[in-house]
């Protein structure tokens, strides 16, 4: 049988306090690092201090460095990453924690390696089980809305009831109470915090509001 080097139990403690802070993470992909700043101000200012930044755009990186630089009160975490590679670019530009859109066994094992905490993203049991069997407990459920949402999340706690997930994926404002009310759900992650049209005419507060009011709503 092959045997795996396990995961810190502490890890799994780190992403616990992390998805505790709120009950959304805005997934946020920058196109210009100009507009990385105001945007992560107005969102903490609105209540939701952890941000993922996609390394989706050629500012991730330096938008990453920056506001864990500037916004120390904040968790600023990178997502989209794909690589052993990535993993380590994100931790050099000081990412707080890592997001993955799916489970290698690469990535899996950089995680164990790892003091910068990783949340593995996984669709199916199988992928899960590759992460159990290295100790991770705690999973991005990615894409949720397509790969089964809220059924798929109930089923998985009937053999695996000590897991908790982050589902990302389609999810919206109207759609996260159902999430959020599973005992297995931490938190969700979503990009309707961050409209497009927001960005371009920077209304800044206009995104400020709309974190508020997920927070309200979703804090009840
Ligand atoms: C992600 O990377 O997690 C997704 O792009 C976020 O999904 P959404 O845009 O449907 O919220």
């Amino acid at each position: 049988m092959m045997t795996h080097t396990m995961l810190s139990p502490k890890i799994t403690a780190q992403i616990d306090a992390i998805c505790a802070l709120a009950p959304v993470i805005p997934v946020l992909t920058f196109n210009t690092l100009e507009e990385a700043l105001p945007i992560a101000e107005a969102l903490l200012e609105g209540g939701l201090p952890v941000l993922e930044i996609t390394l989706r755009t050629e500012v991730a990186l330096a938008s990453i460095q920056l506001l864990a630089e500037r916004l120390p009160e904040a968790k600023i975490g990178a997502g989209t990453i794909a690589t052993p590679a990535q993993y380590q670019q994100a931790c050099d530009a000081g990412a707080s924690f890592i997001v993955t859109p799916g489970s290698t066994c690469e990535l899996l094992d950089t995680g164990v390696a790892s003091s910068i905490p990783l949340l593995p993203g996984i669709q199916t049991v199988s992928e899960m089980m590759e992460g159990l069997q290295r100790g991770y407990q705690r999973f991005k459920f990615f894409p949720a809305t397509v790969a089964g949402g809220t059924p798929a999340l109930k089923a998985y706690g009937g053999p695996f009831p000590d897991v908790r997930f982050c589902p990302t994926g389609g999810i919206r404002l109207e759609t996260a109470p159902e999430f959020l009310a599973l005992g297995n759900v931490m938190c969700v992650g979503g990009s309707w915090l961050t409209p497009a049209d927001l960005i371009a005419k920077g209304d800044w507060k206009g995104i400020r509001d709309i974190a508020r009011d997920t927070v309200s709503r979703l804090r009840g």
